[in-house]
């Protein structure tokens, strides 16, 4: 019997994070350990600006008929100036297939306020899934102390124990908000970093590709599409045989936990560095920090991971 877990969706769509919000709503329909009873959407800048990927999530859940709530954050990091991907993701942030106008609108709610405020009156602990940059869930933490009492885990996409894919050093959703990432390594809530050691692992190839876009659901079509557009950037500029499902991998890892690996380490976010600003440094002696430890996933079930992305995309009717 599957348990249900609460969960706030914190994004910058984006490709994969699109996939990640498909993959998110589905599991109501999948028989693994987990059901997510997703809150709400919130949006964060960050592979494009905040207007774009407002758009976008209401683009995803419109087309896919999800019946939820898009709550604009950020529109930059804490500190630093924004920095965006329209090398990866395009102009819109979500180029490849053709959408619908969008019919809908995002909530007046600022996201942090809706964070604060679900994650306070939640009767259940929350799950803080991020797939982007980390600004709106640290600005909860630091306005709002008072919720970490109550999120029961926070599951990010972001990261490397080693290289990054960004700078040599750094991984994107780190790298443009280092501060805010380093606010929440501090914390002593459990966390969950899935980095670039296992997204990397979880490829999708113009095979699978190819297998989404002739299925009968329309949905996995338009995922087939947008993925279709997002391996592009990994075979001509990164030299990829597919494209890494970053995003959809942070989800699946709560469907089912048994898809990562992780172990415990102190992880600290270099944020002064020339070379080295962004880089999430894996205490793996576990002698050189006293930061609470975060369980990084340092291996993967891609099997297990794409038969639920397919299952989840071909599940929309
Ligand atoms: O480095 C990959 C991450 O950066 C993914 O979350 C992608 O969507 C971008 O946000
Ligand atoms: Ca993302």
């Amino acid at each position: 019997m599957a348990k249900t877990k609460k969960v706030i969706l914190d994004c910058d769509p984006g490709h994969d994070d699109a996939i990640g919000i498909l993959l998110g709503f589905a599991s109501q329909d999948l028989n693994y350990l987990y059901k997510l009873d997703i809150l709400g959407i919130t949006i964060v800048a960050g592979n494009q600006t905040l207007e774009k990927t407002v758009n976008n999530a209401l683009k995803i859940v419109e087309y896919a008929n999800i019946d939820t709530k898009i709550y604009p954050g950020y529109a930059q990091p804490l500190i630093r100036d924004l920095e965006i991907a329209p090398e990866v993701h395009g102009e819109t942030g979500l180029d490849g297939p053709e959408f619908p106008g969008i019919s809908g609108s995002p909530e007046k709610k600022h996201a942090v306020s809706f964070m604060i405020d679900t994650i306070r009156e939640s009767q259940d602990k929350v799950t803080v899934i991020t797939t982007g940059p980390m600004t709106n869930l640290a600005a909860a933490m630091i306005g709002a102390p008072d919720i970490i009492d109550n999120i029961e885990e926070i599951v990010f996409m972001g990261g490397s124990a080693y290289t990054g894919n960004w700078t040599p050093a750094a991984e994107f959703n780190i790298l443009v908000d280092p501060e805010a990432v380093q606010f929440i390594m501090k914390s002593d809530l459990k966390k969950k970093m899935v980095g670039l050691e296992v997204t990397r692992k979880a490829m999708f190839y113009p095979k699978d590709i190819n297998n989404l876009k002739s299925d009968r659901s329309s949905v996995a079509r338009m995922a087939g599409e947008l993925l279709e557009y997002f391996v592009q950037f990994h075979i001509n500029e990164k030299g990829m045989p597919g494209c890494p499902l970053h995003d959809p991998l942070a989800v699946a890892s709560i469907i089912n936990p048994d898809i990562l690996k992780t172990e415990p380490y102190s992880v600290n976010i270099e944020c002064g560095g020339q070379y080295t600003t962004g880089r999430t440094v894996v205490d793996f002696d576990g002698d050189s920090f006293d930061t609470p430890v975060t369980d990084v996933a340092l291996d993967v079930d891609v099997k297990a991971f794409k038969e639920m992305i397919f299952e989840a995309l071909k599940s929309y009717r």
